[in-house]
């Protein structure tokens, strides 16, 4: 049998704790690819993307959307609340992106339901202190439901009787659930109606995307697989249980997409110059209050869709190579380093101590994370303007040295840099593996 050429297959995860840029990274990366692809999580995510002087936020839609004529595939492994995807979908249409035979909605992927929202607020607010700081979008109750195999598919909804029994299956499971544990049923009225009004809606969106990209990919087209949340917050691999609900990793790609391992041809990971976190749980690089804040205005770092002020702290290299490990990063994408440009002195962790040991691998637990001492290494600052510079050779010496060390490091290249959140704010230096898949 002779071998066919591999299409290009190229997946983009976040390397930290969200919010690394991946919305930008991927606009900008769509441009050489036919397909976008979402693989998990729902719309805790915000992405966003800065053109023409227009400010997009997704968060259930890929990013790709926004490149006209391009396809978005909304896989299996994500979570979809309908009334979102479809105010998501109004908002795209008042900025005039039409995404009428382009968007393709998988028929596996599992519903969020009103009363997945109000388990996730009674849940958080049960944990008192140890709040996990969840979106309150009913990410996690909705992933719980899939596991636990009640949960409610995107099929389900054209099929009205059996939509109806299997809904009311649920609620009569939940209202006793709820009972027991907080002591009133839920607000259930109205769901039906509402979710076959819903499924009007998005009815024309819904196929296999799993035939559809798997196909794409036989045919020689290409598809870049778009992250959501980051490798900290995967579920089996994150500061557990300070999580999201999904596989943010690169394997997420195959499960969630279902589109075979084998067929991802390379890994773009994304971080920050810095480090951010949304919510709570351990951050052991994090800043001082007053260096944080001072770092938070100037990046502008509040939540695209809590507009939660985001926690700020100094770069971790023993986070990033945790995530090269876990995904396979294959070219490393360094955004916001224009946030550093006024910045007198850089620290770097490169690695932690626990009782006086250095630790070889991220600890399992959060209360050994929670006291681990970062070993920083102090760089200067370039105390440059970045914003403009297209040619990494233009960039001030010590911010080429910053990315250097960080290069070194981690033993991967820097693919991409950004200098602002502008699509054109970008730097694509020449001859790495990032370069060949434009
Ligand atoms: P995502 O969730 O990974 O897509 O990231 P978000 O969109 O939630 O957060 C990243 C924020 O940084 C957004 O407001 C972007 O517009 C912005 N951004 C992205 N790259 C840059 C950059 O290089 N410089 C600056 N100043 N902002 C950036
Ligand atoms: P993007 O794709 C940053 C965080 C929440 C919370 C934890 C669990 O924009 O990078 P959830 O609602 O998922 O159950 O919340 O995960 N979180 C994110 N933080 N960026 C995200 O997505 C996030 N999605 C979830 O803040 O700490
Ligand atoms: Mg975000």
């Amino acid at each position: 049998m002779t071998e066919k050429a591999r299409a290009k297959a190229i997946c983009v995860v976040g390397a930290q704790w969200g919010d690394e840029g991946k919305g930008k990274v991927v606009d900008y990366l769509a441009q050489s690819f036919d397909y976008t692809a979402r693989y998990a999580g729902g719309h805790n995510a915000g992405h966003t993307v800065i053109f023409n002087n227009h400010k997009y936020i997704l968060q259930l839609i890929p990013s790709g959307i926004l490149r006209p004529e391009k396809k978005a595939v909304i896989g299996a492994g994500t979570v979809v609340d309908p009334a979102a995807l479809v105010a998501e979908l109004e908002n795209l249409k008042r900025s005039g992106i039409e995404v009428r035979g382009r968007l393709f909605l998988s028929d596996r992927a599992h519903l969020i339901f009103p009363y997945h929202r109000e388990m996730d607020k009674a849940a958080e607010s049960a944990r008192g202190a140890a709040a996990i700081g969840t979106t309150s979008r009913g990410i996690g109750p909705a992933y719980e439901d899939k596991m636990a195999r009640r949960g409610i598919r995107v099929c389900d909804l054209f099929d009205a009787a059996g939509f109806k029994e299997k809904l009311q299956r649920v609620i009569a499971e939940k209202n006793a659930i709820s009972r027991a544990t907080y002591g009133h049923p839920l607000e259930t009225a109205g769901i039906y109606d509402q979710y076959m009004e819903l499924a009007a809606h998005i009815h024309g969106l819904v196929t296999d995307t799993g035939v559809l990209l798997n196909r794409a990919l036989d045919n020689g087209e290409s598809v870049l697989f778009e992250g959501a949340q980051g490798t900290m917050l995967d579920i089996d691999h994150g500061t557990y249980p300070y999580v999201t609900s999904s596989n943010a990793t690169s394997g997420g790609v195959a499960t969630g997409l279902g589109v075979a391992p084998t067929r991802i041809c390379g890994v773009v990971g994304v971080t920050k110059a810095y480090t951010t976190r949304v919510g709570s749980g351990p951050f052991p690089t994090e800043m001082p209050d007053l260096d944080a804040q001072a770092l938070r205005e100037r990046g502008k770092e509040f939540g695209a869709v809590t507009g939660r002020p985001r926690r700020c702290g100094w770069l971790d290299l023993v986070v990033l190579k945790f995530a090269k490990m876990l995904s396979g990063i294959d070219s490393l994408v360094v955004t916001k380093m224009d946030v550093y440009d006024t910045q007198p002195e850089i620290k770097v962790c490169t690695g932690y101590k626990f009782k006086g040991k250095t630790l070889d691998n991220m600890p399992a637990d959060v209360e050994t994370l929670m006291q681990v001492e970062p070993v920083y290494v102090t760089l200067p600052g370039w105390q440059k303007p970045t914003p403009g510079i297209r040619d990494v050779k233009e960039l001030p010496e010590a911010a080429r040295n910053y990315l250097n060390f960080i290069s070194e490091q981690l033993q991967v290249e820097i693919g991409m840099i950004s200098t602002g959140p502008e699509r054109d704010a970008t730097i694509v230096p020449r001859g790495t593996k990032l370069a060949s898949w434009l």
